[in-house]
């Protein structure tokens, strides 16, 4: 195990702890709203946004456990992004995180409406953590200018020929944007200076980029047992992908210099020995 994979499973642990906490029991009514909630929630997952979310707290002095409902917050929103990412209307997958979708196991209506409440509740949780301006720049990273505008660029970019720009657009919108704002929302809360918000975010930007290159990757070189997720399926979609812009090896070499970038972005005079580790560790997930 590596250095960011030791981190993962370390910091995973009281995650996930907090998580069963935070989340509606299954015996609470609508008891089929709470299981498919769960049931996504806790079907696997490296739990990378709300890690982010933690070491960027540490990092900026952060010592109390108060970032744990705002980092959970990445997380339930993660997921929602996910359940609806699945659905038939839009990627139409049936493996994810290793087991059957959401839609697969509770039908399309329940999945709609269990990514609904893990996107309100996550809202609640990060309201726990106290800052308003944490809320808005999440909501900001999440909605037309982030997340949900890229699954559209997406979306409308399927079956045409995909331009450098295109797919540039649509990768820093559907998946830079939250992993960028998982770790300003670590850094906020700890209140970071205007210089550490700056350089946490560029790192952000180029680390997601590059993820979301590698996620693209993987779609094509990946083992689907231990990916817990279908290859092939950009392919079958005619998805804009960075593969399908400039092939499988150019893609690569770009994720690479993007993570050195990120890597570059860092202050000198601190402790980023987690950051570098995990812009490591996304680069090996392409081999
Ligand atoms: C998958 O994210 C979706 C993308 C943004 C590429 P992850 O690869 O972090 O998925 P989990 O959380 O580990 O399942
Ligand atoms: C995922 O992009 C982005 C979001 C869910 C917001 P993908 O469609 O490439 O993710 P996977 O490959 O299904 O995990
Ligand atoms: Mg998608
Ligand atoms: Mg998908
Ligand atoms: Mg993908």
């Amino acid at each position: 195990m590596n250095d960011a994979e030791k981190i993962l499973k370390t910091e995973a642990k009281p995650i996930n702890e907090w998580l069963d906490r935070l989340l509606p029991g299954e015996d609470t009514p609508p008891k089929q709203l709470h299981k498919a909630m769960r049931y996504s929630v806790f079907a696997g997952g490296k739990r990378l946004r709300p890690a982010l979310a933690i070491l960027a707290y540490r990092w900026a002095g952060g010592k109390k456990e108060a970032i744990y409902p705002p980092a959970c917050a990445l997380e339930l929103i993660h997921t929602y992004s996910l359940i609806h990412d699945d659905l038939p209307s839009m990627d139409n997958d049936e493996l994810r995180r290793g087991k059957p979708t959401s839609h697969v196991v509770f039908g399309e209506a329940m999945a709609i409406l269990a990514g609904d409440a893990l996107h309100a509740l996550a809202f609640e949780l990060l309201a726990m953590g106290g800052k308003i301006g944490i809320i808005s720049d999440v909501a900001r990273a999440i909605g037309t200018g982030g997340l949900v505008g890229g699954q559209v660029f997406d979306m409308e970019a399927e079956g045409i020929a995909p331009t450098p720009e295109i797919v540039e657009r649509i990768h820093l919108g559907k998946t830079a944007a939250l992993l960028t704002v998982s770790l300003r929302v670590g850094a906020s809360m700890a209140d970071a200076n205007a210089d550490e918000l700056e350089a946490i975010t560029l790192y952000g930007l180029k680390m997601g980029l590059a993820f979301q290159i590698i996620d693209d990757i993987l779609d094509i070189t990946a083992d689907e047992s231990r990916l817990g997720k279908p290859i092939g399926s950009d392919e079958e979609r005619n998805k804009a992908t960075y593969p399908a812009v400039f092939g499988v090896e150019k893609s690569r070499t770009m994720a690479e210099e993007l993570l050195a970038g990120a890597k570059s972005a860092l202050p000198e005079g601190k402790d980023n020995s987690a950051f570098i580790s995990m812009a490591d560790f996304i680069f090996k997930r392409a081999y």
